[in-house]
């Protein structure tokens, strides 16, 4: 889905949400009570694993989840702050639940998510209709703050946490197709990228015990999930040090805990080793932390998708300076490089921002000169746009003009669109295996899944079905998208 979403640059939010509209499943869950939830979820990828938490917690308490917003009793809205677009979405949808609210007034409605954990009570003030507020990190508090509204009172939560990973609470897989899921291994970021929102709205970073996610992915497989994507903010600095707690530097751990720790590249060997059927798949990785053992790690595993989101925003020194990425153009490079050196079959991916503050005509050249160098398989494009009470806004002046920024912008996609062209047609001709995920939505003789590169294939269905590695052999190539056919002699792993 996410691969899907990437390929429309401003876009990406809407896209999600339309995937989530009305979709929301209906759980095939023991009815303790007989209430009835309804989750709408925006944002990233770490938002849509937290309302399946959502889901979990609020299931124990006897609420059955619905996708139908009439029929709800509470209504959940899982939010994002990332750009001032995520959030007029989030409002409008809001607004649009005044006619269901008013045919049922009991309704109650809540805020989850980023969003929620920025305006904190303000919420309640700014949208009369908003019941509930609840950042991400108080979720276990949700069953308790639905009693406070069923008896009057309006109710926040936005208390962030020091150790919360929700280890212990298996996700109710919603939107599920049955082959892949999500599972969260780190929680908040650290980073200060002085553009972004995130470290303020999730908190400080904390990486969850290992165990409990190598049980939630080994449990995935034995019910038929044949692919798991560990989601992170920065999947690199995942550092386990024998208990739940701040992130912590390797060097800095005492002996006790260097012996209990578990690094990402560990991490992901022990993911990977739990069945060769089994694909991983992670995001997001951070330049600065993406490390020579890991890659080593990466290429030494064929079910650890040979595909990496390595997001660079510019492609100029003094610009990622500005922004505390922690890295050089340079470094940059060197990282793309050791990647095609040790995996040249990796499929790169960026997320890339046009006219942050002071950019100037030759810096954006640098961010073009940069895509050029690597040649993004495809990659999530934004003009900056400015967030309260992040660094830049306090110390940078949003200073290039809209028409520039959308020019920028532009030139980027236009880019981006003739790299992505080429690198499908370069799939042309070559076998892949690949995962089957669905029926395609255009026909339903036919199957859509992914290769590990994480591009889509659509092929005629014969008798193969969802959640089979199919071995195709690629013969077009439309969009985004290629079309095969699946190899007779079958050499299934
Ligand atoms: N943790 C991930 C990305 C999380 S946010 C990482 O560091 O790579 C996803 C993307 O949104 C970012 O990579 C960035 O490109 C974009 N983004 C974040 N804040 C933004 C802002 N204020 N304006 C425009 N784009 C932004
Ligand atoms: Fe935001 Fe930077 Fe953290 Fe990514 S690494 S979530 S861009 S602060
Ligand atoms: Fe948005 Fe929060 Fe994710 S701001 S991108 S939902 S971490």
């Amino acid at each position: 889905m996410l691969s899907e979403v990437g390929k429309d640059m401003e876009t990406g939010n809407k896209v999600i949400d339309e995937a989530i509209q009305g979709s929301a499943t209906t759980l095939d869950l023991k009815e303790v009570g007989n209430r009835k939830v309804y989750i709408e979820s925006y944002g990233c990828a770490m938002n849509f694993s937290d309302s399946e938490i959502v889901a979990s917690i609020l299931s124990k308490e006897g609420f059955n989840t619905t996708n139908n917003l009439e029929e709800a009793d509470v209504v959940f809205v899982n939010t994002c702050s990332i750009r001032e677009k995520a959030e007029q979405t989030v409002r409008q949808r809001l607004r649009s639940f005044q006619k269901a609210k008013k045919a049922k007034p009991e309704m109650v409605i809540g805020v989850l998510g980023c969003m929620a954990e920025r305006l904190k009570s303000k919420f309640l003030e700014e949208e009369r209709l908003v019941d509930i507020v609840v950042g991400p990190d108080a979720y276990r508090d949700l069953p308790n703050l639905v009693k406070q509204v069923d008896e009057g009172k309006k109710a926040v939560n936005v208390i962030l946490s020091k150790e919360e990973t929700y280890a212990d609470i298996s996700p109710v897989r919603l939107l599920s197709n049955g082959v892949s899921a999500f599972i969260s291994i780190t929680r908040g970021c650290d980073n200060m990228c002085t553009f972004c929102v995130v470290p303020f709205t999730r908190g400080r970073e904390r990486s969850r015990n290992p165990e409990t996610i190598l049980n939630e992915a080994r449990e995935l497989f034995g019910q038929g999930y044949r692919e798991v994507t560990l989601l992170g903010q920065n999947v690199d600095s995942y550092l386990w040090y024998g208990k739940e707690g701040l992130k912590k530097d390797y060097e800095t751990l005492s002996e006790e805990e260097k012996k209990q720790s578990m690094n990402f590249a560990q991490l992901m060997e022990q993911v990977a080793q739990i069945s060769p059927k089994l694909r991983v798949r992670f995001s997001t990785s951070h330049p600065k932390d993406i490390t020579d053992e890991f890659l080593d790690t990466m290429a030494k595993y064929d079910n650890i998708c040979k595909y990496i989101h390595l997001p660079f925003q510019s492609g100029n020194t003094r610009m990622l300076e500005k922004m505390n990425r922690g890295y050089t153009r340079e470094w940059y490079m060197g990282r793309i490089d050791k990647i095609k050196e040790v995996m040249p079959d990796c499929a790169i991916s960026a997320d890339i921002i046009a006219g942050f503050c002071s950019e100037t005509e030759e810096e954006h050249q640098d961010t073009l000169s940069l895509m050029e160098y690597v040649k993004y398989d495809f990659s999530y494009m934004f003009k900056y746009s400015e967030r309260p009470n992040t660094q830049a806004e306090k110390k940078y002046k949003d200073d290039v003009s809209e028409a520039d920024k959308s020019r920028r912008l532009a030139e980027i996609v236009a880019l981006q669109r003739d790299h992505s062209y080429e690198a499908n047609k370069a799939y042309v001709g070559r076998t892949y295996e690949v995962l089957v995920e669905k029926v395609s939505k255009k026909s339903d003789q036919e199957l859509a899944g992914r290769t590990s590169q994480n591009t889509v294939v659509v092929f005629p269905k014969e008798n193969y079905k969802v959640g089979d590695y199919v071995q195709v052999k690629v013969d077009n190539c439309t969009g985004g998208t290629l079309l095969g056919k699946a190899k007779e002699s079958q050499e299934s792993r």
